[in-house]
């Protein structure tokens, strides 16, 4: 069976095919035979009840060009597709948040959205992870500097400290007592106390790497760890971070567990979480990746798994509309 696929992303152009966690969903849906559709979230529209997607066909290759639109593009009902992946990168700012309220009017018994934007608007990547204290470091969530000084001294003089709506490694401090710069950065990263942000114990295990779990409907697929480079504390990619193999050990399958209940109620199928030595320490819900590194270091293929995951919910669906409406299956 062909179906219909939307991907609410960044421009097409800008995806990066040897790394985009988008790309591979989206190589691997061509190679089933399916459609796939390109909209930003300027594309999203309404009339009253009534969700649209302005989308344009497109495909992707391996090989130059790896990116084409097919069309110039058309109106759709959001019902028109059979699923609809929400992978916008961060940031998760107003624009964002209004493209979940747009997607939340899409029929669910015809249209399965991969997350569910209720889900992406309840999980917000840093403060998430507190809904599981037994997963998670010491952790506070504070706006005041004061606070975060106490918490510093009582983790035995340093803590990370970083903005809630960060990403990538950005603005993430290793703060300790004594630094003469100390006061200089809680003031930024809190804005002169004008914002929240959260302080957390430095977990010395990051020398090992920040693992990436790759998690599906609950259970770990794979993951990687990011190594930070010498002279960094930061294991993200973006800063330098290099991903070695990683295995999925029985602490990682024990947070899982902690978190299925959770994540099945939010409707975050598809999520990465970051571990730390024994930690969680983020949720990563919005446009999660690590699939194709994982792929290379294991000789794996996850992005199948996501797509048979997503074709089922496709068939169920299906399936109970036509028994409701007397069809064939009756
Ligand atoms: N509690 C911690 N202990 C040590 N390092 C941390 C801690 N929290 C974050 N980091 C460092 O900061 C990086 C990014 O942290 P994370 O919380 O995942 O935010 P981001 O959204 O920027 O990825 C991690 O890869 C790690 O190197
Ligand atoms: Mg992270």
């Amino acid at each position: 069976m062909a179906y219909k696929f939307a991907f609410v992303m960044d421009p097409l152009e800008a995806m990066l095919p040897e790394k985009d966690t988008t790309f591979v969903f989206m190589l691997e849906a061509l190679a089933r035979g399916h459609e796939i559709f390109h909209l930003g979230l300027a594309g999203l529209h309404a009339e009253g009840h009534q969700g649209f997607a302005y989308a344009r066909r497109c495909a992707v290759a391996r090989t130059a060009p790896h990116t084409r639109y097919l069309d110039d593009g058309a109106q759709y009902r959001l019902e028109d597709f059979d699923a609809i992946f929400m992978r916008k990168d961060p940031p998760a700012d107003d624009n964002y948040l209004y493209a979940t309220m747009l997607l939340s009017l899409a029929d669910r018994r015809r249209t399965f959205v991969l997350n569910e934007p209720a889900g992406l608007r309840e999980a917000n990547e840093k403060l998430y992870a507190l809904n599981f204290p037994g997963a998670i470091p010491p952790t506070i969530v504070t706006y005041e500097i004061a606070k975060l000084k106490r918490f510093m001294e009582a983790q035995g003089g340093e803590m990370i400290v970083k903005p809630l709506d960060g990403h990538g490694g950005e603005s993430i401090f290793l703060a300790r007592a004594g630094d003469r710069n100390l006061n200089p950065i809680l003031e930024a990263v809190t804005r002169f106390e004008r914002r929240a942000i959260m302080g957390q114990r430095y977990i010395p295990e990051i020398r090992n790497g920040d693992k990436r779990l790759i998690v599906l409907n609950g259970e770990p697929l794979g993951g990687t760890l990011r190594v930070p480079r010498d002279d960094e504390n930061r294991g993200n990619i973006h800063v330098g971070g290099n991903c070695v193999k990683a295995e999925v050990t029985p602490r990682d399958r024990e947070i899982c567990r902690m978190l299925r209940p959770r994540l099945e109620r939010d409707g975050l199928y598809f999520v990465g979480l970051d571990i730390i030595g024994n930690f969680l320490t983020e949720v990563n819900v919005t446009s999660p990746t690590g699939i194709q590194e994982i792929d290379r270091l294991d000789g794996a293929n996850l992005e199948a798994r996501v797509i048979d995951f997503v074709e089922a919910r496709v068939a169920a669906r299906a399936g109970a509309a036509r028994l409701a409406t007397g069809g064939l299956d009756r």
